[in-house]
């Protein structure tokens, strides 16, 4: 088992990673926990047993399901069985569901303890890690959400053995977006230690700026506008497909800003492909749209800020003039 520190003071935490993990729950719970409420899929072939008294609560799939009536339901769930602040939600799955389960946990009487066992490659090496939790708004994604570190965090690499390809290639636009923010080359490591790999950057970024003043922005490298064509596919494109599109279009705008030469940009398209994800924005998809996703995101305070390589590695950039934009858009346009 690897096991990476997430360091935040009183709050820093243990990523435990390797085949199996989800086995070490009982040592990872909170001190005194009495009863877990396991939060999880129907779709996920993987139990828990967190040794002490535990309650399955079961949501839906689906980005539709990550809303705020689904966090009620499970509020109300845990209430009606009478969860306390002594307790403990063990979130059992994707990103979908660590985000709404950790989000359920940060609400439910002010805050209850989470513990996170990502059964996804994106959830593993992302989602699961740094405490942001959230769901969606019709008007867009992760709108409404909340900082909740997790108690601790089990990437169980034996549970990607379950998961449909399709959902494993997703999590493959977030390993290649490491690369770039100083990950080894991953292409030649045994899984464990891929995702061991991504799990210490994205520790050492979240411990040095846990809530986004900054350095932290970076972890969104190729998700600007990666979520804004994510939204405008309707979810057709997944979300590391999305940002695998994202990191060609960064590439490309800051290569039109002079901040990094053709060859690394020719470095991005080839990690793109080494991963074998999608690099241009599919045809059908409205670039109108795009732009209006692109403004509602939540890192537009004052104009939109991107996250672009450059001279001293990725960088939030702010100040971009909107007509370079659109023309990268076109140019990663299929
Ligand atoms: N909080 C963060 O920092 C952060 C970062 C990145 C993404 N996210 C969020 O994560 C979500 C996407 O997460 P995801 O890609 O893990 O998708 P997901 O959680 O929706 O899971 C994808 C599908 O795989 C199934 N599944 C999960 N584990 C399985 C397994 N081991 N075997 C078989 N099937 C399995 C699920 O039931 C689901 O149908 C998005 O909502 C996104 O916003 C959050």
């Amino acid at each position: 088992m690897i096991r990476v520190p997430v360091l935040l003071g009183d709050r820093s935490y243990d990523v435990l990673v390797g085949h199996g993990a989800r086995h070490r729950l009982l040592e990872v719970l909170p001190d005194g926990a009495q009863r877990a409420a396991i939060v999880t899929q129907a779709s996920i072939p993987w139990s828990v047993d967190a040794g002490i008294e535990q309650k399955v609560f079961t949501i839906g799939d689906g980005e539709d399901t990550k809303d705020l009536g689904t966090v009620e339901d499970l509020c109300r769930d845990f209430a009606r069985w009478g969860l306390t602040r002594g307790d403990v939600v063990v979130a059992v799955g994707g990103g979908l569901v660590t985000d709404l389960a950790g989000f359920a946990a940060a609400m439910y009487h002010r805050g209850v303890p989470v513990v996170h066992v990502s059964t996804t490659l994106l959830g593993q090496v992302d989602a699961a890690i740094g405490g942001k939790t959230g769901v969606n708004l019709p008007e867009g994604k992760n709108l409404v959400g909340a900082y909740w570190q997790p108690h601790a965090v089990l990437c169980d690499t034996e549970t990607l053995e379950t998961l449909p390809p399709r959902e494993y290639r997703n999590g493959l636009g977030e390993l290649a977006k490491y690369r770039f923010l100083g990950a080894p080359d991953l292409l030649d490591l045994a899984l464990d230690e891929r995702v061991a790999a991504c799990v210490r950057v994205k520790a050492d970024v979240v411990a040095s700026d846990e809530r986004e003043g900054g350095r932290r922005m970076i972890l969104n490298y190729g998700h600007t506008l990666g979520h804004a064509v994510e939204a405008a596919s309707r979810f057709e494109l997944r979300h590391g497909e999305a940002v695998a599109i994202g990191l060609v279009f960064a590439a490309e705008l800051a290569w039109r800003l002079g901040r990094i030469d053709r060859a690394r940009v020719d470095d991005h398209r080839a990690t793109v492909a080494a991963y074998d994800l999608p690099m241009h924005i599919p045809p059908g998809i409205d670039l109108d749209e795009v732009r209006t996703f692109i403004g509602r995101d939540k890192k537009a305070v004052h104009g939109i800020t991107w996250v672009l390589d450059g001279p001293s590695g990725v960088e939030p950039v702010r100040g971009v003039d909107p007509a370079l934009v659109d023309e990268c858009m076109e140019a990663v346009r299929a």
